[in-house]
This record gives C-alpha cells, sequence and structure tokens, in this order.
C-alpha cells in the first residue's frame, strides 16, 4: 500500500492532547478521494468543568426539539421485529482463533503481535477504519522523543526481515505518520503469517502516549486506492491460516469486571454474545460502511434521521458520532444540556440518567437499541461526578455524505462481525 502525501484519515482515533477524555476529530481536509470519511473540526478546547450549563434556549434559541424540521414527531420508520433473527451460518468457531484485548479506558482495545523472527513484541491497537499495520522503526531518531517511548522493530535483528522500498505516509488525527514499507513474519492469536507487508514509522506524533500501546493493527479491506501491500487478514486467508477472511469483536466496560475483551479471526465466539445476528451488506468494498434505516428515542419523541444513514463501524472510535444537527436534536430529546467550552458535548444530570430512554439505531427494520448506560459516560472530575452523551456531532464537509461512525461505546453492546467473505457486518447482542 502506498498512500500518496496528503492522503488524510479522518480517523475518529484517539485524541490524546486533550486532557478531557473526549476525542474530537480534526479538520485537515485535504482533498482526497480515496477517504470518503467525513473531515471533522478541531474542537479540542474543553476548558475545565463548566460549573452551569446554559439553557438550552440560549443556544437554540430558534427551534425548540419538537419544532425542528428533522425531529418532527413521527411513528417508528417500519414496523419494528424483535431482535431475534438467526444466523446460524455464522457459527465457525471451530476453526477461528481468539486473542484476548486489552481495554485503555473504554478508548482503545489493543492486542500482542510478534514482528520478526525471534519474535519482537508490540502492542498493537486493534483499528477496523485502516487497512495498513504499522509500527515504530528502530530507524526512527533516537533523538527524536516521540520515537522513545515505544518499542521499535529493529531489522537487523531479524532474520525473515525483507526490505520493500516504498514509502509510507499517512494522516492520522494525532497528526502524520511517516516511514516505509517492509516485509516480515506476524504473529498474531498464535497465527504466523509469512513475509506481511507493515510499515516501519519513523515518524509519528506520539499518538499513543502513556497507552503502553506501540502501533495499529489494519483491519479495514483494502481498496484499488490502497496499493498492492496485503493487508493482515488478506494474507491469512490467502496463506490458509483462516478459512473465511472475516473476524469479530467482543470489547468489554473498563473497571466492570466484564470478561476480557476478544478478537476472534476467522468467524465469532459464541459464548460473548446471545442470540442471532442481524445483518446488512456492505455499501463500499473496502469500508466497514453500510446503511441504517434510522435512529430515533425509544419514547418515539421523533426520528432525528429519517432518510437512510451510511454507517461506519470503528473500533478505535471512543465515541459515537453522527452529523451535527442530527445528533444536537437527538442529545436535545434526551434531555441534554449543550456548553458553551464543550460545543458538542452534551451534559446530563448523572442522578437522572437511569430513567433515560434508550438510543435506538434501525436497520434492516429491527432495533438495535443502546441504553443510557451504554450511550452516556461518567467521570469524575475535580471531586464530582460528570455525565455526558457518548454520542457527538461532527461536521460532514459539504461534498461528502453524512456518516454516522459507530464507536466502541455500541460496540461495547453489540458483538460485531466483519465478514468479507460474503461483504455484510453483522451484530448481536454482547454477552458480558
Ligand atoms: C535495515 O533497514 C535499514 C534502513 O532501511 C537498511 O539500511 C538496512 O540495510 C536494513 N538491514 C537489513 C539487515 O536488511
Ligand atoms: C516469503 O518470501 C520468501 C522469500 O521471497 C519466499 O521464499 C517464500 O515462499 C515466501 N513465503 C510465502 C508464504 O509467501
Amino acid at each position: 500500500m502506498n498512500l500518496s502525501p496528503g492522503v488524510v484519515l479522518a480517523l475518529t482515533l484517539i485524541s490524546f492532547y486533550a486532557a478531557h477524555a473526549i476525542n474530537i476529530p480534526v479538520s485537515q481536509a485535504k482533498k482526497s478521494e480515496w477517504d470518503p470519511k467525513p473531515i471533522l473540526k478541531q474542537e479540542s478546547n474543553h476548558g475545565p468543568l463548566p460549573k452551569s450549563v446554559p439553557s438550552q434556549k440560549q443556544l437554540f434559541p430558534r427551534h425548540s426539539p419538537h419544532e425542528h424540521p428533522l425531529a418532527r414527531p413521527s411513528r417508528p420508520l417500519r414496523p419494528l421485529r424483535p431482535f431475534q433473527r438467526s444466523m446460524q451460518d455464522y457459527h465457525l468457531n471451530i476453526l477461528a482463533k481468539d486473542v484476548k484485548l486489552a481495554n485503555f479506558q473504554d478508548k482503545v482495545y489493543f492486542c500482542p503481535v510478534e514482528i520478526g523472527t525471534p519474535g519482537q513484541k508490540f502492542n498493537m491497537a486493534i483499528y477496523t477504519g485502516y487497512p495498513a499495520t504499522w509500527i515504530p522503526s528502530i530507524h526512527c531518531p533516537s533523538h527524536y522523543a516521540l520515537c522513545n517511548p515505544y518499542r521499535r522493530f529493529n531489522n537487523a535483528s531479524s532474520s525473515t526481515y525483507r526490505a520493500n522500498g516504498k514509502t509510507f505516509d499517512a494522516s492520522f488525527e494525532a497528526g502524520q505518520v511517516e516511514g516505509y514499507w517492509s516485509q516480515d513474519n506476524l504473529k498474531v492469536a498464535g497465527l504466523i503469517v509469512r513475509n506481511q507487508s507493515f510499515a516501519e514509522a519513523i515518524l509519528e506524533p506520539n499518538m499513543f502516549k502513556d497507552m503502553n500501546i506501540d502501533g495499529v493493527l489494519g483491519l479495514r479491506p483494502r481498496g484499488d486506492a490502497d496499493g498492492e501491500e496485503l493487508t493482515v487478514m488478506d494474507n491469512m486467508v490467502r496463506q490458509g491460516l483462516l478459512q473465511a477472511p472475516m473476524f469479530s469483536l467482543f470489547l468489554n466496560r473498563f473497571n466492570f469486571g466484564d470478561r476480557d475483551s476478544l478478537l476472534t479471526l476467522g468467524g465469532t465466539n459464541p459464548d460473548y454474545y446471545t442470540g442471532g445476528f442481524i445483518v446488512a451488506p456492505l455499501t463500499m468494498p473496502n469500508r466497514w460502511r453500510f446503511k441504517m434505516d434510522g435512529v430515533q428515542t425509544s419514547n418515539r419523541d421523533g426520528v432525528v434521521s429519517r432518510w437512510g444513514c451510511e454507517t461506519e463501524v470503528d473500533s478505535a472510535s471512543p465515541l459515537i458520532y453522527g452529523p451535527m444537527e442530527e445528533v444536537d436534536i437527538l442529545n436535545l430529546m434526551l434531555g441534554g444540556k449543550p456548553h458553551h467550552g464543550w460545543p458538542r458535548t452534551f451534559f446530563f444530570d448523572c442522578s437522572k440518567v437511569d430513567g433515560l430512554p434508550d438510543v435506538e439505531f434501525i436497520l434492516n427494520g429491527e432495533i438495535l437499541s443502546l441504553s443510557s448506560k451504554d450511550y452516556i459516560i461518567k467521570e469524575y472530575r475535580d471531586g464530582e461526578f460528570i455525565c455526558y452523551s457518548a454520542i457527538e456531532g461532527m461536521i460532514c464537509r459539504r461534498d461528502e455524505t453524512p456518516v454516522w461512525i459507530l464507536g466502541s461505546p455500541f460496540m461495547r453492546a453489540y458483538y460485531t462481525l466483519f465478514d468479507k467473505q460474503t461483504n455484510r457486518i453483522g451484530f448481536a447482542k454482547a454477552k458480558h
């Protein structure tokens, strides 16, 4: 994969600079046909915790939620079926391989990976929004402080290393990653992938500061524009390590005593979900993108998104994002209060979050609901708890389709199957 300079991945990956945990994506909208994901605007001036929040009236003087044209009270989008569709063909665990994931504060999930012979160990973030795998290189200059906290790949001490010669250059939300492509054996989940292409970074933006994570394991499918380098999943299937080009993710909740998060390569692990899968066909070959019917609240106050929405699943996004106008209405309907300094964050009274309605994502006429426990983030700050919505608005570029991004708050509730064999994505209730 040979990304041209200037290709911008509008990653929703982790904003490590903001003191606040909320990740606000960046806007460095260089034109790129390769990545149609909405480019997002930087708003990371999250100040100290607001003591009081202004009334909704001040910020939204013209519409109450119900007056807003998008939020007309309405009946559900379609006759809704209960969540019970069964997909027996997905129970393929006999040949699938599991690897436990570590959870960094519900923001990044990562697993151990070895590269080279003998294996050099790295912790790699699981990332379904990006196809390439990269780690820092020993050739990242040692005076360059940003490379120091990380384990670095040393090609000279691997007997199976092969140079590739192509340069690597990608923009992430946290900054630019530059380096070159290399090939070596890569071991994950007990599977050894021979001659795997990966990027050695010689410049990187300190993306995983203080997280004990070194690089990224790219799990997005490769598209024509992504160059020639095969992804880890491509090679696993070609080399006969997996029967099917699919994987699934169970994401646990930090500090909840849940069992470990799990990546299952080649199928699903039925111990980690209940019931069947609700599935949707992919709408783009090189992304985990599909179409939802809409989003609404369970008290049927209104449908915030009624035309059907392009949606992606992103394991490295610590929040759920949607088009700003729709998300603002949704959060207002839920009773959230926005605040000046935190323009897209809606706060809730922590003592009342239990009584909030569910947020319902509608897929194939079926409801995937998130309870307030799923979509409200509770944090202890400056001696008190604050509660805010895990669903945030983002500005979409005018020339781009508005997209919802279902990050880890959604994936913690729904076990997710990423299936390139039949080009579908599937969701089942996670069993915590
Ligand atoms: C390791 O990489 C460096 C920089 O690309 C290169 O000069 C060197 O020849 C490589 N070592 C081996 C053993 O291939
Ligand atoms: C890996 O590369 C080596 C050297 O080119 C080659 O001999 C070997 O067959 C390759 N293995 C696979 C599985 O592609």
